[in-house]
C-alpha cells in the first residue's frame, strides 16, 4: 500500500515514517498543500492524507480518482473543507483524524484566563517598561458566568475544567449531551448570549453580547470578520480571543516576516484585516495552535 502525506510539518515526519514502516506502507511526504499543482505526487498512491489547508476542489478529486486514489484522510478533526458531497459521490472513502480534547480544552482555559486578566495589555506594557496597573484590573473566573456553545468532546472537557474555578456554566447545543447535563445547565441560545460574561468556542455577534469575552478556538468561519471589526471598533467586546481566523488558510503555520504589503485588494485582504484586528489591545490572536501538543500530534498521525 502507498500513501502520499501532504502538509507534513517537520514534527510529524518521524511519527509518520515510523507508523508506515511498522505497517509496511510506502510513504511519500511533502510539506505542500494538496491542490492541482501538487496532486500528481499522489500518483500510484492508494490514499492521501492532509491537514486543514489543502484544496479539495472537484478538479482535485477528479485527478485523484483518475490516478487510482481511493481514500482521502484528514489528520485533523475538522473535515469542513473536504467537499464531502462531491468526494462521496465519486466513491472516495473519507476519514478524519481524532485526538484527545485535552489540548484544545486546556488552551481554551488559558485564553479565558488571559482575557479576563488583561494579559495582552500587561505583557505589551511591561515590554515597554510601563509597570502601572492602568487598564489591567481583571475579573475572577469564579464570579463569572461562562457560556459554552457546543458541548461535544471539547466543550464537555472545557466544562469539566471550568468546574474547578467555581464559575456558573451555561451551555447550548442542538444536541443535549447527557453527561454534560449532569454538571452544567442547558439554556436557550439567546439566554446564553444574554447571560454569559465569557462565551467560549463560538457565538454570533449580537448587540446583546456587548462587553462579552468571546473565545473562538474552533473555526474562523464561525465569525463574520467585518462584523467582528465593526464590533471591535464600537467597543462591543470585552476581549476577543481567537485561535481560528476566517480566511486563515495561507496565513497560518508559515511566516510572513518578509512580506511586503503592496495593496489592500484580492488575496491580501484577509491578511490585512487580520493585522488590523490584531492591533486592538483586547484581541488575543494565536495561529491555530490550540490542537498542537506533542500528544495530539502523535494521535493525528496515527489516525490520519
Ligand atoms: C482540527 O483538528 O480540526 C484542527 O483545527 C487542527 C488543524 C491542524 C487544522
Amino acid at each position: 500500500m502507498k500513501i502520499t502525506a501532504y502538509e507534513v510539518r517537520p514534527d510529524e515526519r518521524n511519527t509518520l515514517e515510523r507508523l508506515c514502516t511498522e505497517k509496511g506502507i510506502e510513504l511519500v511526504m511533502t510539506a505542500a498543500n494538496l491542490d492541482m499543482t501538487t496532486v500528481e505526487l499522489a500518483e500510484g498512491a492508494d490514499g492521501v492524507t492532509t491537514l486543514g489547508q489543502s484544496t479539495f476542489s472537484n478538479e482535485v478529486y477528479d485527478k485523484l480518482k483518475e490516478m487510482g486514489v481511493k481514500v482521502v484522510a484528514a489528520r485533523c478533526v475538522g473535515y469542513d473543507r473536504m467537499n464531502r458531497e462531491y468526494a462521496e459521490a465519486q466513491g472516495f472513502k473519507l476519514c478524519h483524524g481524532s485526538y484527545g480534547p485535552n489540548g484544545v480544552a486546556e488552551f481554551t482555559i488559558m485564553t479565558i484566563l488571559m482575557a479576563i486578566r488583561k494579559m495582552k495589555r500587561a505583557m505589551a506594557n511591561t515590554d515597554d517598561k510601563d509597570f502601572t496597573l492602568k487598564g489591567k484590573q481583571g475579573r475572577q473566573l469564579g464570579s463569572l458566568t461562562v457560556g459554552v456553545y457546543g458541548t461535544g468532546r471539547i466543550g464537555y472537557h472545557v466544562i469539566k475544567l471550568l468546574k474547578g474555578f467555581g464559575c456558573k456554566i451555561i451551555c447550548n447545543d442542538v444536541y443535549e449531551n447527557p453527561v454534560v447535563k449532569e454538571i452544567a445547565e442547558y439554556v436557550p441560545f439567546d439566554t446564553l448570549l444574554a447571560e454569559s460574561d465569557v462565551i467560549t468556542l463560538h457565538a454570533p455577534l449580537l448587540p446583546s453580547t456587548e462587553g462579552v469575552i468571546i473565545v473562538n478556538n474552533a473555526r474562523g468561519g464561525l465569525m463574520n470578520i467585518d462584523d467582528v471589526i465593526e464590533a471591535l471598533e464600537n467597543e462591543k467586546f470585552g476581549v476577543l480571543a481567537m485561535d481560528a481566523y476566517p480566511g486563515e488558510e495561507g496565513i497560518i503555520h508559515m511566516t510572513h516576516d518578509e512580506d511586503i504589503v503592496t495593496n489592500f485588494a484580492g488575496e491580501k485582504k484577509s491578511w490585512l484585516k487580520l493585522q488590523y484586528v490584531r492591533s486592538f489591545v483586547n484581541v488575543i490572536h494565536t495561529p491555530h495552535m490550540a490542537f498542537f501538543t506533542r500528544e495530539a500530534a502523535e494521535e493525528m498521525c496515527a489516525a490520519g
